[in-house]
């Protein structure tokens, strides 16, 4: 596994309880949290994510529940958090709409930024993951409302729209990781056969019904050119966001 000993290291101190200091200076564990310690490296074994394993994932410096029901927000996603956050106009009346917000980590982190948004909504398919998503906006008394529907089907209006939809061709998802292929939902993966199906679909109700003002869709590696090429041909203005990694991440239009 890549990572293995800083991994080994997160669940054993995360179960056991123990501080950075304590874990290098050799700390004694009781025996019933080395009994945890165990079992989580049993389920790390079959390359279960720790993230599922803990229950717990870190975005946008706040915890997330997390577990098989909804992916494990990346560190890449909090880009999407940022380009709402950078868009100057009309803080304190605008809405952002969150779609296919999974554990709701982008949705709560933009709803509890200073200026990030007067409503936040957040739409997702998936009723398990929904679970996850309210949980995590009553964890953090963040006033999110969310909604079951297909990507914008339900929202009359939006000023932002942030959307890290699944974008992996149907045929490469067996070839990804096990942590990927075997633990993580097919519904928040699957993008059809070239990957676009949802990102098109979005892009075309922006462009005919919502108009929002910018719409920040988080892409694959090697997607941004064809995704901004869609985009484009729906009328839009667009620019490309870099990750940390150089790699294009996000695509961002804007119709008005
Ligand atoms: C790649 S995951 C992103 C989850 C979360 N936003 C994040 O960044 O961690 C995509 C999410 O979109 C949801 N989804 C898939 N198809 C959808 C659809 N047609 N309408 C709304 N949500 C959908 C999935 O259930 C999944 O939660």
């Amino acid at each position: 596994m890549e990572d293995a000993r800083f991994e080994a290291e997160y669940l054993v101190r995360t179960l056991g309880g123990l501080s950075r200091a304590d874990y290098f200076a050799g700390a004694r564990i009781d025996p019933a949290r080395a009994a945890k310690i165990d079992a989580a490296i049993a389920r790390r074994s079959e390359r279960e994510p720790a993230a599922y394993v803990t229950g717990e994932r870190e975005f946008y410096g706040l915890a997330f529940a997390v577990g098989p029901a909804v992916l494990v927000p990346r560190p890449e996603t909090e880009l999407l958090v940022e380009s709402a956050l950078a868009e100057p106009s009309r803080r304190d009346s605008r809405v952002v709409v969150d779609v296919g917000t999974g554990s709701g980590a982008v949705a709560v982190a933009v709803a509890l930024a200073p200026g990030g948004a007067s409503h936040v909504v957040a739409t997702e398919i998936s009723a398990d993951a929904l679970v996850f998503a309210r949980l995590n906006a009553r964890r953090h008394s963040s006033p999110v409302r969310f909604l079951r529907c297909n990507l914008l089907d339900a929202v009359a209006r939006a000023d932002i729209v942030l959307a890290n939809l699944p974008y992996i061709p149907s045929g490469e998802i067996d070839a990804l990781e096990p942590e990927v292929s075997r633990w993580e939902p097919r519904v928040a993966l699957d993008g059809g056969v070239d990957g676009f199906t949802l990102i098109r679909q979005l892009v075309t109700d922006c462009a005919r019904r919502v108009r929002p003002r910018l719409l920040a869709l988080e892409v694959g590696f090697g997607q941004a050119g064809a995704v901004q090429e869609l985009c484009d041909d729906a009328g839009a203005r667009t620019n490309l966001v870099k990750d940390l990694a150089g790699i294009d991440r996000i695509v961002c239009a804007r119709w008005r």
